[in-house]
């Protein structure tokens, strides 16, 4: 199989994040739960994990770093935390449902800073015309649907200047960009750990500048009389055992990214996106979604077949043995931007594992597919 469907989910991993989850299973227990040595390695362990990924993005401290089941579980926190009913919001027009329907359950008013695909500047217009008077400020660093980059931290600049907290969904972009919580002067950073972390399905990262209000209340081995929660990050959002194999993967997976780099990790992936719009240029059953500038689009490239719908092509792909993902990629709004509301788009996601050969493979059996052959 040739897997392009990274940006849902990295199933190609580090052999180092698998032993390591296993080692967890073996040994250890839960933090905070015990003195005993299992209970300790745990603690040991999850607190690596954050020192690790205090350093990697910039956060003030370790306990800053909250872990979270995915990426939507953060931004649940960081929004519950900011937004009441009736406030206005502004996010780009290019927000996963992971944004738009917790704004949707807070009741918020949302005011979406409309932009063309790939205009940077366009999209920094947008958000200074509507950052004045908002509460809190939403935006993706990278669009899961096309890669498109947008200006994070040019928006943070102007979020600081107007007064408005700012969160960060770094959901395509934490293990491949640079996320740098300080420069972006965010109040929340939220990521999953199964991207470009390289970590397992179920682990997530908030960053938390200051205080947050957990979403969940149970037990976190501290304060046990207190029956409000504790006021302390990250003790005051994670209730309940902690996923600690997933945590210790999580941990594996980003000292592999760590170890390799992002500029190689960023030009890697890249590369394989522009070989496979390079293969793809010019077939007229096809259309691409393509910036001119490089620094504009990550590794994510999305494809509209013009006679064949984009489900109906992943289906034929699937069955050829290539994995990618199509539709609308749990981002509406992202399809409104870019004009594919119907029928969405064919998505193809890359990996620092994946190769130019496996690339060149699957552009040769879209052509294939979309000429009727
Ligand atoms: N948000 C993920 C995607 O883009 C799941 O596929």
């Amino acid at each position: 199989m040739i897997y392009l469907d990274s940006a849902a989910t990295s199933l190609l991993k580090p052999r180092e994040v698998a032993e390591a989850m296993e080692r967890a299973m073996r040994t250890m227990a839960s933090p905070g739960r015990g003195g005993h040595r299992p209970a300790m390695l745990a603690a040991d362990t999850a607190f690596r994990c954050r020192e690790e990924l205090a350093q990697f993005f910039n956060a003030p401290a370790p306990e800053n770093v909250v872990f979270t089941m995915n990426a939507t579980h953060g931004l649940n926190i960081a929004l519950s935390t900011l937004v009441e009913r009736g406030d206005r919001v502004v996010i780009s027009g290019y927000e996963h449902n992971a944004v738009t329907r917790p704004l949707h359950m807070l009741g918020a008013q949302t005011d979406v800073a409309h932009s063309p695909p790939f205009d940077r500047a366009a999209a920094l217009e947008a958000f200074r015309e509507r950052l004045p008077g908002a509460r809190c400020c939403v935006c993706t660093h990278v669009s899961n649907v096309l890669g498109a980059v947008l200006p994070v931290y040019e928006i943070g600049g102007l979020c600081a200047e107007y007064g408005v907290p700012f969160v960060v969904d770094a959901s395509q972009s934490a293990g491949v960009l640079e996320v740098d919580m300080g420069r972006l002067g965010a109040e929340f950073v939220a990521m999953p750990g199964h991207k470009g972390l390289l970590g397992p399905q179920g682990t997530g990262v908030l960053l938390c500048r200051g205080d947050a209000k957990p979403i969940m209340a149970g037990g976190t081995g501290s304060e046990s009389r207190n029956q409000n929660m504790p006021q302390t990050l990250p003790d005051a959002l994670e209730a309940g055992t902690h996923n600690i194999p997933g945590i210790a993967g999580l941990l594996a997976g980003t000292r592999w990214v760590r170890r390799r780099g992002l500029e190689a990790i960023e030009r890697h992936e890249r590369r394989l996106k522009d070989l496979m719009a390079e293969r793809l240029a010019g077939v007229p059953e096809l259309e691409l979604f393509v910036s001119d500038e490089s620094g504009e689009q990550s590794g994510v490239l999305s494809v509209r077949g013009l006679r064949m719908g984009s489900e109906e092509l992943a289906a034929a792909l699937g069955e050829r043995g290539v994995a990618v993902r199509a539709g609308l990629h749990c981002a509406p709004l992202s399809h409104m931007s870019a004009g594919t509301i119907e029928g969405g788009t064919v998505r193809f996601s890359f990996s620092p594992f994946n190769t130019p050969g496996e690339v060149a493979r699957a552009a040769e059996l879209l052509k294939k597919l979309v000429r009727g052959r």
